[in-house]
């Protein structure tokens, strides 16, 4: 109970902390949200997006899931990307994987892990199709972060892969994804890839607009 407690405790100190440095603080952030980013990360509890890029509220939209993966069929994902770029016109998408991630080790294991293993399955596949280039790697660590690594380029290319993404780039609308890995050993955010059009799409996942 005192836990729980805690949180609520704090809620209501960093709320006067924040009224007290500007009395309208609360009543500007209520008229509207006009965030420049959307963030596509890991569900891990180390990697709390707006605390490692010192963001405050208004700041980024964020989407988190297990082991931050795009996925075309999941609704509740392609609703956030959608209003994201339709409605909010964010001009950075950001896919932020992290090192040592649980969802990610999961997939290089054989064990059981019932439900989540058929979210899993979408980085087992990235795992299956660079199967040689990670078992080459020596230790257990160093094949889970270069799946980590892999695994956030596999999903900037989902991004791109979406009608969403395409038809904003197609109207010139500015829009960018990036794929970034977060080191949790350092606290420092590594880039890895970004994609500023459509150029680099394999035809076979080219819309018409
Ligand atoms: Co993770």
């Amino acid at each position: 109970m005192q836990d729980i407690k805690k949180l609520l405790l704090e809620n209501k100190a960093w709320a006067q902390s924040k009224a007290e440095i500007n009395e309208n603080y609360f009543s500007n952030m209520a008229l509207e949200q006009n965030p420049k980013y959307l963030w596509i990360g890991c569900a891990d509890s180390r990697v709390p997006e707006s605390e490692i890029t010192s963001s405050s509220p208004g700041e980024i939209f964020v989407h988190r899931n297990i082991a931050n993966l795009v996925v075309h069929t999941d609704l509740n994902f392609l609703s956030v990307l959608s209003y994201a770029v339709n409605t909010l016109k964010v001009p950075h998408i950001i896919v932020c994987g992290h090192y040592n991630c649980g969802g990610v080790k999961a997939a290089l294991s054989h064990q059981n892990f019932g439900l989540v293993n058929n979210w899993v399955r979408n980085i087992k596949d990235t795992y299956f199709k660079n199967k040689l280039e990670i078992e080459t790697l020596g230790t257990e660590k160093d094949q889970v972060n270069k799946l980590v690594e892999l695994n956030v380029v596999a999903q900037v290319r989902n991004l791109a892969h979406t009608s969403i993404v395409q038809e904003a780039w197609a109207k010139n609308q500015p829009l960018h994804v990036h794929g970034w890995v977060y080191d949790i050993n350092t606290g420092k955010l590594n880039e890895h890839m970004t994609l500023h059009d459509g150029s680099g799409i394999d035809s076979a996942y080219k819309y018409e607009f």
